[in-house]
C-alpha cells in the first residue's frame, strides 16, 4: 500500500517541480532587464530580426509538439495511478498480465518515428536556410575578435575599428543590407549571442565561424558573451545599435575619420603618450598604436566602458583611468598608479575622442 501511495505523490511532486519551471521561465526569462537599459530585452522569446525570427518559429513548433506529447503521457500515467491505486479490500495478488498486441505495438513505434522524421525535417530546413545564406550585394562586412573580456569589432571593407559596440544598417522594405560577421578570437572559446537578432556562434582560437543578422527595427540590441570565458565572462557584454540606412551612412563616415587632433587637454594628451597606455590602446591619427586593448579613436561615442561593465560617463571614465579593476576585477587593464593631477588630464584628454 504504501508504494502506490508513493508513485501517487512523486507524480505530483514531478508535475508540481515541471510547472513551476514553466512558470519561472516564461516570466522571468521573458523581461530580465540587461544592465544599462531598463527596457533591454535579451529574451529568444521576443525577436526582431532573422535569423532569431527563424529560430524561434522553429523552436515554438517543437516546443509545442513536445508539449503535447507530455501532456498526453503525463495524463495516462496520472490516470493510471489514480484508477488503479491500491483500495482497501484488493487482492494481494499480481493483476493478470497482458502481452503482446500488434496495434499497440505499431502505434508506438510509426507515430514516435513519424514525429522524429517531421522535426528533423523542419530543423535541417531552417538550419540551411540560416547557414547557406549568401551575402548579398550591399552587405556590410565585420570581423568581431573576442577578447578577455571585450569584442574588438573590425569593419576590413570600410577601415574602422571599434569596441564592444556593433553599429549595423536596418534592412528597410526593398533594401536588404544583412551583416554578416566573420567570429575569431585572440585567446580563449567566446560566444556571441544578441538573443533578439540571432542564436548563439562561438568564437574559437584558431578557427573562424559566421554568422550573420539582418535586423529591421533600429534600437540598441544586448547581448552577453555566451561561454565561460574567465573572471570577467558576465562583463563581456556585447551592443549591437541598428541604425537606418543613411544614419548608419554617417555613423561610419564619422568613425572613419582619424582622432580629432586635440586643442584642449594637450596636457592629457602629453600625459597619455608619457604613460605606458600607448602601449595597448590605438588612437588613429596619434603614434599610439597598441594592439592589445580596445581602439580608442572614437572612445566618446560609446555608451559604456569596459565591454558593458560602467556606463560612459566623465566620472565613470576618470574612476576607470585610475583603477579599472574597481569596476572589473582581473580586468588586463592594470592600476597605473597615476596621481590625481594625470589622471584628471588624461580623461580630459580621453573626452575629446569624439
Ligand atoms: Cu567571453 Cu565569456
Amino acid at each position: 500500500m504504501r508504494v502506490h501511495l508513493y508513485g501517487n505523490q512523486l507524480m505530483l511532486r514531478a508535475v508540481t517541480v515541471f510547472a513551476f519551471a514553466l512558470f519561472c521561465i516564461i516570466s522571468f526569462g521573458h523581461v530580465e532587464p540587461a544592465f544599462g537599459k531598463d527596457d533591454g530585452v535579451t529574451s529568444i522569446f521576443s525577436p526582431l530580426a532573422q535569423p532569431a525570427q527563424e529560430i524561434k518559429e522553429t523552436s515554438v513548433l517543437v516546443l509545442a509538439v513536445c508539449t503535447v506529447i507530455f501532456i498526453v503521457v503525463a495524463g495516462l500515467l496520472v490516470y493510471g495511478l489514480i484508477r488503479f491505486r491500491h483500495r482497501a479490500g484488493d487482492e494481494a495478488s499480481e493483476p493478470p498480465q497482458v502481452y503482446g498486441s500488434n496495434q499497440i505495438e505499431l502505434a508506438w513505434t510509426v507515430l514516435p518515428i513519424l514525429i522524429v522524421f517531421v522535426l528533423i525535417l523542419v530543423t535541417s530546413r531552417t538550419i540551411a536556410d540560416i547557414q547557406n545564406r549568401k551575402p548579398p550585394p550591399g552587405a556590410v562586412q565585420a570581423t568581431v575578435v573576442g577578447h578577455q573580456w571585450w569584442w574588438e569589432i573590425r569593419y576590413p571593407e570600410l577601415g574602422i575599428v571599434t569596441a564592444n559596440e556593433l553599429h549595423v544598417p536596418a534592412s528597410t522594405g526593398n533594401s536588404h543590407q544583412p551583416t554578416f560577421l566573420k567570429l575569431q578570437s585572440a585567446d580563449v572559446a567566446h560566444s556571441f549571442w544578441v538573443p533578439q537578432l540571432a542564436g548563439k556562434t562561438d568564437l574559437i582560437p584558431n578557427k573562424e565561424n559566421r554568422m550573420w543578422i539582418e535586423p529591421t527595427i533600429p534600437g540598441t540590441y544586448l547581448g552577453n558573451c555566451a561561454e565561460y570565458c574567465g573572471t570577467q565572462h558576465a562583463r563581456m557584454l556585447i551592443r549591437v545599435v541598428v541604425h537606418p540606412p543613411d544614419e548608419f551612412d554617417r555613423w561610419a563616415r564619422e568613425q572613419q575619420q582619424s582622432a580629432p587632433i586635440a586643442t584642449t587637454a594637450v596636457e592629457g594628451q602629453k600625459a597619455f603618450f608619457a604613460n605606458s597606455c600607448v602601449n595597448c590602446h590605438t588612437i588613429r591619427g596619434t603614434s599610439a598604436q597598441g594592439k592589445f586593448g580596445p581602439d580608442l579613436t572614437h572612445l566618446m561615442n560609446r555608451e559604456t566602458l569596459g565591454a558593458g561593465a560602467v556606463t560612459n560617463t566623465p566620472d565613470n571614465l576618470r574612476l576607470w583611468v585610475r583603477d579599472p579593476q574597481k569596476f572589473k576585477v582581473g580586468c588586463l587593464m592594470p592600476n597605473m598608479q597615476l596621481t590625481d593631477q594625470e589622471v584628471n588630464q588624461i580623461a580630459a584628454y580621453l573626452q575629446t575622442l569624439k
